[in-house]
């Protein structure tokens, strides 16, 4: 079979005879494939074997028909080398036993070596990139500063952010240190990643839409702006998908990247506005929208299709990640969806 590399033509702005389509956690528990590993392994170890790692990559490629693989790992891997203790307790998520109060915390933090540290990730993207020689493109990612910062400041996932704001507002200089080190340790683990071959990466602010445009700009920004810039030094496209962050679009598009991730709460025609011509763009179709009936699924997946029209560079993608209870058939009945609606509108039926 030919490589396909719709993908990555899209996040050019090329032309492409369809629509390509990934999804957010495509590698993951909805998959039968996946939980008969994961009942054997615990999450790290499977993060940390690269064999099992590229294994599980690979399922949603074969299985669900996806065109592009986004590699198995997790945003909070590159914590462990910069002096944090993570673990992914059961049915509570990730676990920091050691989160980051204090300026004397912030200290303490080094920038994470990528070999060092997490060459069992770069082992895994070199052998991946082998696996699909004749599929789809390699997808790399990390996770943006302040996601990251937002994680050792709370020890774990949270719904206020009470920690993390106030160490931003009372102790601006600890916080602009964290986020500092932070952005240091993401340059290096994705210049490795593509240097290892991964040939885009994603930056995943999964939960900068608790922040309000005004400290978005103030506090997050800069260093968002700062990691971009040094990536797109890797010659790869780099996507930048900012969560529940529809109303600050203008914000995150002026951090910069190739293409802008977008969730599902904002209208995809208003958001190509907003962003403009210069960029391409991802999404966004509500997750939840996979609980459907394979009609609705279809109506959901044109109305999408026909509001970017013909313009050059659409990623079809979830708004966010797949929900583990998702009936992977439905999975397939989008992937068909997107493939056979994006040929008819863009001319090659
Ligand atoms: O997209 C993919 O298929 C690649 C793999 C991937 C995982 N995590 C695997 C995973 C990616 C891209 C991530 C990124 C990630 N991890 C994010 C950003 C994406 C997003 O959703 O906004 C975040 C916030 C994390 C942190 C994280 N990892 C949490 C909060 C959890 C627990 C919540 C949950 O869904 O259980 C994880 C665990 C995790 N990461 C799992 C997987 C497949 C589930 C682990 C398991 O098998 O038990």
């Amino acid at each position: 079979m030919a490589f396909n590399d719709l993908f990555l033509r899209a996040c050019r702005c090329e032309q492409t005879e369809r629509t390509p389509i990934w999804m957010m956690r495509q590698a993951g528990r909805y998959m039968s494939e996946y939980r008969a590993i994961r009942e054997k392994y615990g999450f790290l170890e499977m993060c940390k074997t690269p064999d099992l790692a590229v294994e599980v990559t690979m399922q949603p490629v074969d299985l669900i028909g996806v065109d592009a693989a986004i590699l198995f790992a997790d945003i909070l891997l590159p914590l462990e080398g910069m002096g944090l203790d993570l673990e992914f307790a059961k049915g509570e998520g990730p676990v920091i036993h050691n989160p980051v109060r204090s300026r004397g915390d912030v200290d303490k933090l080094r920038i994470s070596d990528p070999i060092e540290d997490t060459g069992y990730v770069m082992d895994a993207i070199r052998l991946l990139r082998e696996e699909l020689k004749e599929k789809v493109p390699l997808i790399g990612f990390a996770g943006a500063p302040f996601t990251l910062a937002s994680y050792m400041i709370e020890g774990g996932s949270t719904r206020a952010y009470v920690n993390c704001k106030t160490l931003m507002w009372q102790d601006p200089e600890a916080w602009n240190g964290l986020m500092e080190v932070t952005t240091d340790t993401v340059i290096a683990y994705l210049m490795a990643q593509v240097e290892a071959g991964a040939q885009a990466v994603q930056v995943f602010d999964s939960w900068v839409g608790f922040l309000s445009p005004a400290d978005y700009k103030e506090y997050v920004l800069p260093h968002s702006k700062r990691l971009i810039e040094e990536i797109s030094k890797g010659g790869v496209p780099v996507i930048h998908f900012a969560n529940n962050a529809g109303a600050m679009l203008d914000l995150v598009t002026e951090a910069g990247g190739d293409v802008i991730g977008l969730d599902w709460r904002i209208d995809i025609a208003k958001a190509i506005d907003i962003v403009g011509l210069d960029y391409a763009v991802q999404g966004n179709i509500d997750p939840m929208t996979l609980f459907a009936p394979p009609e609705i699924i279809e109506r959901k997946v044109a109305d999408i299709l026909e509001a970017v029209g013909t313009r050059p560079g659409h990623i079809f993608n979830l708004g966010h990640g797949i929900h583990k209870t998702t009936d992977p058939d439905n999975a397939r009945v989008l992937v068909k969806a997107v493939h056979d609606h994006s040929s008819r509108i863009r001319g090659n039926a």
